[in-house]
């Protein structure tokens, strides 16, 4: 009997789309899980009449495939990849290729492709976004590791992946160690941006401007027509139309308070460390907290008896300088998320190819959009391009939303709308255009309080002077430091 091409480990939601994925493109898949009464489920159900096989130990497993083998697991974050792992080791031999295509922490992944590089095993940590839905049908495949492994699983993954319209596939090698792992962390940031700011708008839309849910509706179906054009625009149309049993738009009906699983946080963290100004992932980040605080925000607004103050003008006039604001906005999440990512990549010397990772999620992932391929075509145009901004096509895009995006931030500040990711970004881009900041005063003060020395603009930079701001005390200088 014909080997099989390639294992998978883990029958849950993703493990089992994956499989059905790989199958419909001919390859032989043998899966396998923990608890082996979802293997024969999965044969007898989904699995049913397709060249998979299943597999009720790990040996069994291993002796089903082709070799090297390909072994992707498809577990839990977390212990369970590290578990899995050791006990597959003494199955395996040199020059086999294992692949976590689960959300692991990339810095898990940087220590794992290390440790079975020692044992001779080729690991690969995997992005895979898209949800059952991507998985089923083409997902956003972010593949990074050891690159010796890469030729061999190119063709499946590439294979399984989603494709744009020119028929590329949303799955390239991203780089080294955690590289893939890293990349699909900023991707499910830049979602909770993409999601808080369409949350705003809501907002704004629903409170301020007073909207009907219809009305609402057919606003974001005509931006779905616009720049903006995304898949997550696309399911908030649908969203803000549907309806309860009792007919009234069931969105209203559910509490108001987020989830989040972590990558979100990770993201936050990880620019805090690279000393990336992150400033509107790591808002909606704590825009998400904000909301879980559901009883404290409640008796909050009691005691402050707050309100909103309803926006008055034109509404289709508002909707057009609102639609601005949120386009602005997104392009200021993505520039901040590819400075993040380039901070990265020339760190570890990842040489991720930035136009090529914006492609990766162009289609298949939750965050894909028209938006994608543009930020493609300016990396394409300039591949060094240091902030996304600058691109002469963002550039102009913003010049013309900038107005508008002034106007939204103050009105909806003005109303008591939170728009803490439409606000923070426009404060950023403020900050990040302005030659001269008040970070003069702050050294001043730090060298005031702690000696902590300063640069002069009417010296080279590198000198470093301090001043005895009292007359009192010493001289001694301390030394400076960056973060
Ligand atoms: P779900 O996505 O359904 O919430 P999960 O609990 O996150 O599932 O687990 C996803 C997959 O990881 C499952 O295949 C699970 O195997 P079981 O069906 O046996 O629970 C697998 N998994 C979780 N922990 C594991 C571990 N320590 N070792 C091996 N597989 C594990």
């Amino acid at each position: 009997m014909k080997k099989a091409d390639i294992g998978v480990i883990g029958l849950a939601v993703m493990g089992q789309n994956l499989i059905l994925n790989m199958n419909d493109h001919g390859y032989k898949v043998a899966a396998y899980n923990r608890s082996t009464a979802k293997v024969d489920e999965f044969l007898q159900g989904a699995a049913k009449g397709t060249q998979i096989i299943g597999a009720h130990s790990l040996q069994e497993l291993t002796d089903s495939l082709e070799k090297p083998r390909i072994i992707m697991l498809m577990v839990r974050a977390g212990d369970a990849v590290d578990q899995t792992v050791a006990q597959l080791l003494p199955y395996l031999e040199p020059g086999d290729i294992i692949i976590d295509g689960g959300n692991s922490h990339y810095p898990d992944t940087n220590r794992r492709v290390a440790a079975l590089r020692e044992q001779g095993i080729r690991y690969l940590g995997v992005g895979v976004s898209g949800g059952e839905e991507g998985a089923r049908h083409g997902p956003s495949i972010m593949p990074g590791g050891n690159a010796d492994a890469w030729p061999h699983v190119k063709p499946i993954l590439q294979a399984i992946a989603a494709k744009t319209k020119d028929g590329e596939p949303c799955c390239d090698w991203v780089g080294a160690d955690g590289a893939g792992h890293f990349v699909k962390m900023v991707h499910n940031g830049i979602e909770y941006g993409d999601m808080q700011l369409i949350c705003e708008a809501y907002h704004i839309l629903k409170d301020g401007l007073g909207l009907t849910y219809p009305e609402m509706h057919a606003v974001f179906a005509d931006w779905k027509k616009t720049e903006l054009d995304s898949y997550l625009i696309d399911i908030t149309a649908d969203i803000l139309a549907y309806k309860d049993e009792d007919g009234a738009p069931l969105v209203e009906k559910i509490l108001d308070t987020a989830g989040q699983k972590g990558t979100g946080k990770w993201t936050g963290i990880n620019a805090l460390d690279h000393g990336i100004p992150l400033t509107l992932i790591t808002e909606a980040v704590f825009a998400r907290c904000v909301s879980a605080l559901k009883d404290q925000r409640e008796a909050a607004a009691q005691t402050f008896g707050k309100t909103i103050a309803r926006i008055d003008g034109d509404r289709a006039a508002w909707t057009e300088t609102l639609r601005q604001a949120l386009l602005a906005a997104k392009i200021i999440s993505y520039a901040q998320g590819f400075m993040l990512i380039r901070e990265a990549s020339e760190q570890n010397g990842w040489n991720i190819d930035y136009g090529a990772t914006a492609l990766l999620w162009r289609e298949g992932c939750i965050i894909r959009s028209r938006f994608l391929g543009d930020i493609r075509d300016a990396y394409a145009q300039n591949p060094g391009l240091a902030f996304l901004g600058n691109a002469p096509y963002f550039q102009q895009l913003l010049q013309t939303a900038l107005p508008h995006w002034r106007k939204t931030v103050a009105k909806a500040i003005e109303a008591g709308i939170p728009v803490p990711c439409m606000a923070s970004a426009l404060t950023f881009l403020d900050g990040y255009t302005s030659a001269r900041l008040p970070a003069n005063l702050l050294q001043a003060q730090r060298d005031y309080f702690g000696a902590h020395t300063y640069e002069r603009t009417d010296r080279p930079r590198g000198e470093y002077f301090h001043t005895n701001w009292t007359g009192k005390g010493g001289d001694t200088a301390s030394t400076t430091y960056d973060v």
